[in-house]
């Protein structure tokens, strides 16, 4: 059924679109142009370096249950965007409202060099999660970025900063998580500051050291006392919030 006008929204923001557009304008440009959200990229144009990902809520087909899902919005007609609820970069976290976990992440292992490739990282790791109800190992995290391109080429720690969202394979990690819990809400005695267990001043708290031991040679003697965290306590118990049940 070819409809004369689709309805649907962006970032909350109601959108439609009819005959005032050609048919081959696609959801990238509506984006940029008109939704003048223009966190979401383009390059190759052609479904290949997944830097135009976003998210989007709709029916699954057929059904009335909702299903979510990631799109390389370059290769999508606007016209078939009927009864989408379509979030970018910008919805998810910015600014004014302040980062999403995903995006703090990527900050925080330096998984951003020009940038120009994060907001579609960042998207992918966002639909994955959001589509997702059980728990994301490390193999099924890394292996689901192989349309996603980085000119820079710094996939390391870009795969490094999702793969922090894997639940960690190894049962004692409960025991150092619990550890955590009870020391993240003490005074760091050197920073005067309420300790996020990762300044690496007791080994034995450091949420790099136990969590991820392939982030090891990245620096992780970063102190509290110089206002530089890789995790904030809310960080933390987001994570592994799942554990606890
Ligand atoms: Fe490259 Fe869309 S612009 S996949
Ligand atoms: Fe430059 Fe990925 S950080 S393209």
């Amino acid at each position: 059924v070819t409809k004369d006008r689709v309805f649907f929204t962006i970032n909350g923001r109601k959108c439609s679109a009819g005959s005032e557009f050609t048919v081959d304008l696609t959801l990238n440009q509506y984006i940029r142009q008109y939704g003048e959200f223009r966190g979401t990229k383009y390059m190759c144009k052609e479904g290949g370096c997944g830097v135009c990902v976003v998210n989007v809520r709709a029916h699954a087909a057929g059904t009335q249950e909702y299903t979510t899902f990631s799109v390389n919005s370059c290769l999508v007609s606007i016209m078939s965007c009927d009864g989408w609820d379509i979030t970018t970069i910008e919805g998810i976290g910015n600014r004014k409202i302040g980062y999403n976990i995903i995006q703090k992440r990527l900050n925080h292992f330096f998984g951003s060099q020009c940038g120009y490739c994060s907001p579609g990282f960042v998207m992918s790791m966002y639909s994955l999660a959001q589509g997702s109800d059980r728990h994301l190992s490390e193999a099924e995290i890394e292996n689901s970025f192989g349309s996603n391109l980085c000119r820079c080429t710094g996939y390391r720690p870009i795969l490094e900063a999702f793969k922090s969202f894997a639940v960690h394979p190894d049962a004692n990690i409960l025991k150092k998580i619990k550890d955590i819990e009870d020391i993240s809400e003490q005074i760091c005695p050197k920073s005067g500051k309420t300790c996020g267990g990762t300044c690496g001043i007791n080994e034995d708290w450091c949420l790099v050291n136990m969590n991820n031991t392939s982030a090891s040679d990245l620096p992780k003697k970063i102190c509290l006392a110089d206002g530089r965290l890789w995790f904030s306590v809310s960080d933390i118990r987001s994570i592994f919030a799942v554990l606890d049940d």
